[in-house]
């Protein structure tokens, strides 16, 4: 079997890794791919925008099957121009990635389906908008209606705050076209957590729940980046609510893009919030999250090319994901600045010692490869992950596993995984 896989990130790595155990595959690209994947399969520069060459390469090396990690290649119709040159390609057309793709899309969806979510004004006004804000008043969540690399989302505490954010919205338009309609959410409270389920038009299978760590700094402070951590499965969303769930935030979704006409493929993550009046959606993802992949690979036991083609060709309702009992946590290293301006460059060390530990995987993000060097060449560098007993060992490890790491100019978080034991009285 031959892969392609297509990003550069974390998750990329951890697909990488995870495909590669498969005894009949013979060849896996990743395109363009990062240092870690250069060290188990052969990186080929194209970026994961450009369509057309993808489609080319996988055509020109027979690849099999093609999987695409981020969001940007699934907006633009990777899964679609795939399927017509009759490669398979696991993941949503673009008529579903909307989902992820334009959050006023994912709000009429929901709407339609029945999903539980935050109440929400679409403007593209600055007038109508600021009537609405008069009407509401702060606190209030202001939303860019297209992708913005996760950062089109302000929480604003204050009307000077909901008023900022509006200014750079529409008249500094800092989000470009993404932000020409925006979305301005009731304010919801409570502990966030993700839930995320393969999916192939027809049946969700719920993988266990994972908690991501937005925020830059301990305590959740400092502004929100891709994600400083993740852990797996969070309390908050016990393996005995999963399917109860799916049923909520999930299921309802399929059937509605079935009735559409375009039924939904692939990876389905939802961002919940567990308010007091229940859970409620907060974003849909139509990919793996990153760094959530990272633990949630690390627990699936299944061989992940197996799942992905019962996706691809509607049989999942035959297929039992087989997970790992015991808990899995990533901590996420970045060069100090992040997710402001950063350096590049910095030599990373002690990699193949943090590996060296039990039930330990460093997977690499922003590095590239010169000779025998890894080099830091983005703002999340790279992501230890590890499996243990419970999600205190699980955090244990990945921590000493850290430890073992040495890069000049890095940052990470030292409290992942903290609400979790909170949340279970170990901490
Ligand atoms: P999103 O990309 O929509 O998930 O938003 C990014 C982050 O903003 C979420 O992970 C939450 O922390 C926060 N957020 C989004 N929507 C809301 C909301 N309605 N109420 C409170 N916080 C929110
Ligand atoms: N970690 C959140 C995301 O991948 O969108």
């Amino acid at each position: 079997m031959r892969i392609l896989i297509i990003g550069s990130g974390g998750r990329e790595h951890a697909l990488t890794w995870k495909l590669s155990q498969r005894p009949d595959v013979t060849e896996i690209f990743v395109a363009p791919g990062n240092g870690g994947t250069a060290g188990i399969a052969t990186n080929v520069d194209i970026k994961d925008s450009d369509i057309p060459a993808l489609v080319a390469f996988a055509r020109e090396k027979a690849v099999d099957l093609v999987v695409p990690g981020p969001e940007l290649p699934l907006t633009l119709g990777v899964v679609d121009a795939m399927k017509e040159a009759g490669i398979p390609c696991f993941g949503p057309v673009a008529a579903c990635a909307r989902l992820e793709g334009s959050k006023a899309f994912a709000k009429e969806v929901m709407h339609a389906a029945g999903v539980p979510t935050a109440a929400a004004g679409v403007f593209t006004s600055r007038a109508d908008a600021d009537a609405f804000v008069a009407a509401h008043g702060a606190p209030l969540v202001i939303k860019a209606d297209g992708l913005a690399a996760g950062k089109g989302v302000i929480v604003a505490m204050t009307d000077e705050e909901v008023k900022n954010a509006l200014d750079l919205m529409f008249d500094n338009r800092a989000f470009g076209d993404a932000g020409s309609t925006v979305l301005i959410e009731e304010f919801l409270k409570g502990e966030e957590v993700s839930l995320l389920c393969f999916c192939d038009g027809k049946t969700a299978l719920p993988l266990p729940s994972a908690q991501d760590h937005k925020a830059v700094f301990d305590g959740d402070k400092g502004p929100n980046t891709g994600g400083m951590g993740a852990y797996s499965p969070a309390p908050v969303l016990p393996d005995d609510r999963l399917d109860a769930m799916a049923d909520i935030v999930a299921r309802p979704i399929l059937a509605e893009m079935a009735r559409r006409g375009t039924p939904f493929t692939g990876i389905l993550y939802a961002g919940l919030m567990m308010t007091a009046d229940g859970p409620k959606v907060l974003e849909y993802n139509v990919r793996f999250g990153d760094p959530e992949c990272q633990p949630l690979l690390m627990r699936l036991k299944n061989d992940l090319a197996d799942v992905m083609t019962a996706c691809i060709e509607g049989r999942l309702d035959a297929m039992k994901l087989d997970i790992e009992d015991r808990s899995a946590l990533g901590v996420v290293l970045t060069s100090a600045g992040y997710p402001g301006s950063y350096p590049k460059g910095m030599p990373i060390s002690g990699i193949d010692e943090a590996e060296s530990l039990d039930d330990v995987q460093v997977f690499q993000a922003g590095t590239r490869r010169e000779g025998e060097r890894i080099l830091a060449n983005g703002g999340r560098v790279l992501c230890v992950t590890a499996l243990g007993r419970d999600l205190r060992e699980a955090q244990k490890k990945a921590y000493e596993g850290l430890d073992h790491l040495s890069m000049e100019h890095s940052q990470f978080r030292s409290d992942i995984g903290l609400k979790g034991l909170k949340r279970l009285g170990l901490a």
